[in-house]
């Protein structure tokens, strides 16, 4: 009897310690400053993030910092092929963890600072999707992202950040975008800003 006890709740433990949430907070509390969030993203704010990548190109389409895969499942729900999603996250436990629940996606555990070496080369980007936190991000590793985002996104399709600061982030004065678009999705807890360039 105690034999199954401990295996079930063993069974239990696992199941628990693979969930988002749970996830979030282990990797809150060992790096913070690249987690920058309390929470995982809102189902609903990945519906709005998605809604703005174009879907009429045979390009692929980029998320930075994909976590614990709410923003990558709406991106699927919103019709891209799973093959044609590039996922790049910093932490080896949240890639892990997106590499089993999308096996057909392509997760790449690297710095979003370097993106042009970890796509394939020349390859045309349709999008990026980002919930990096540019905010509490060492400023260079912030600066290099950016600067990835003017050459790789040049007369290319959108940039889709959000961000919890609704009035208007530092980093964003680095940006030097022909076309600024954003929206306030107020249904998020906290609520969100999503800021939309084309360069
Ligand atoms: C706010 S969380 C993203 C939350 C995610 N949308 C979710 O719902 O779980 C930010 C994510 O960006 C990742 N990250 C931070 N810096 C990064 C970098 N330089 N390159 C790639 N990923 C990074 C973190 O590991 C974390 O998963």
């Amino acid at each position: 009897m105690d034999e199954v006890w401990w295996q079930q709740a063993k069974k239990i433990g696992s199941i628990v310690k693979t969930t988002g949430p749970f996830m979030f907070l282990k990797e809150l509390i060992n790096q913070p400053q690249f987690t920058g969030a309390i929470c995982p993203s809102s189902k609903r704010l990945g519906r709005h993030m998605a809604k703005h990548v174009p879907l009429d190109s045979d390009g692929i389409v980029v998320e930075l910092g994909g976590g614990t895969g709410v923003i990558t499942q709406a991106l699927l729900n919103h019709g891209i092929a799973p093959e044609r999603l590039y996922v790049i996250e910093f932490s080896p436990a949240f890639a892990r963890h997106l590499k089993e629940r999308f096996p057909s996606v392509n997760v790449i555990n690297g710095n979003a600072a370097l993106l042009d070496m970890l796509l394939p080369p020349g390859v045309k980007i349709n999008a990026i999707v980002s919930s990096l936190p540019l905010i509490s991000l060492p400023k260079d590793t912030c600066n290099q992202i950016i600067k990835q985002w003017h050459a790789l996104m040049q007369g290319q399709g959108p940039v889709i950040q959000f961000t919890y600061n609704l009035r208007s982030p530092l980093w964003k004065t680095h940006i030097h975008a022909r076309h600024y678009h954003s929206e306030i999705v107020w249904g998020n807890i906290p609520p969100a800003k999503i800021m939309t360039f084309r360069f």
